[in-house]
């Protein structure tokens, strides 16, 4: 009986460690039923008898993103929720554009690595690698170049080309997540005490009062 506890233990383990992306649809598919409201790991299934190629579609990634904003870029996602049919299948996509100068400022996607090509246009992209090295990885992308950034990595993408710049993102999770570090860690709500941040950053909590007046 011991033993059948240790084995249980042993496969939990290893199932757990080799899960690093979402779970395994159990169904041809399980398009999402956006309206129901019971919560599960994942969205309800539509019923299959009545599910239409459009729960499977989406249209508008030809449409560029409005870049007049504070840090000159837009993101256009196709995540299950604006795509039911990527419920329980791991996967999703989103357009990025970039004004001249434009930047995809430092976040990262909890649940997925993310695939990125450039369409048009001239990037500069790069992530960081986890705690102790902290190594910055980074390279210029000219149109056709793809690069990949790994799962919770924090990265970023920057427009170094005089024109607009597009590219298109795949992504390994039907609902990736965005945590950008400047909202999450100095937009939070409430907000985090400036005297413990001043601590984190090792500046003065003005500095910290001033960057939080930004967000
Ligand atoms: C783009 O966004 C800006 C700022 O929100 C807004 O003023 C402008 O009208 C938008 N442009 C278009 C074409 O929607």
């Amino acid at each position: 009986m011991a033993s059948h506890f240790l084995l249980l233990g042993i496969l939990a383990i290893v199932c757990s460690t080799a899960l690093a992306s979402d779970p395994s649809p159990l169904q041809d598919f399980c398009v999402a039923d956006l309206t129901n409201p019971v919560l599960v790991n994942g969205l309800v299934c539509k019923n299959p008898k009545i599910v239409q190629a459009k729960d499977f579609s989406f249209s508008g990634l030809n449409l560029a993103g409005n870049t007049t904003n504070a840090v000159g870029s837009q993101v256009t996602p196709v995540f299950v929720a604006q795509l039911a049919g990527l419920n329980t299948l791991g996967i999703s996509m989103a357009r990025i554009d970039f004004a001249p100068g434009g930047i995809n400022p430092p976040h990262t996607h909890p649940r997925a690595s993310e695939i990125l090509t450039v369409l048009h246009g001239t990037l500069n992209v790069g992530f960081v690698t986890s705690n102790p090295e902290n190594r910055l990885i980074m390279k210029v992308l000219q149109t056709g170049d793809v690069f990949v950034f790994p799962q919770g990595l924090i990265h970023f993408q920057q427009n170094i080309g005089p024109t607009n710049a597009v590219a298109i993102a795949g992504l390994g999770s039907q609902n990736p997540g965005v945590i950008t570090i400047a909202n999450a860690v100095f937009g939070s709500n409430p907000k985090i005490t400036s005297d413990l941040l001043a601590k984190a950053f090792q500046v003065n909590p003005y500095v910290i009062n001033l960057i939080q007046s930004r967000f």
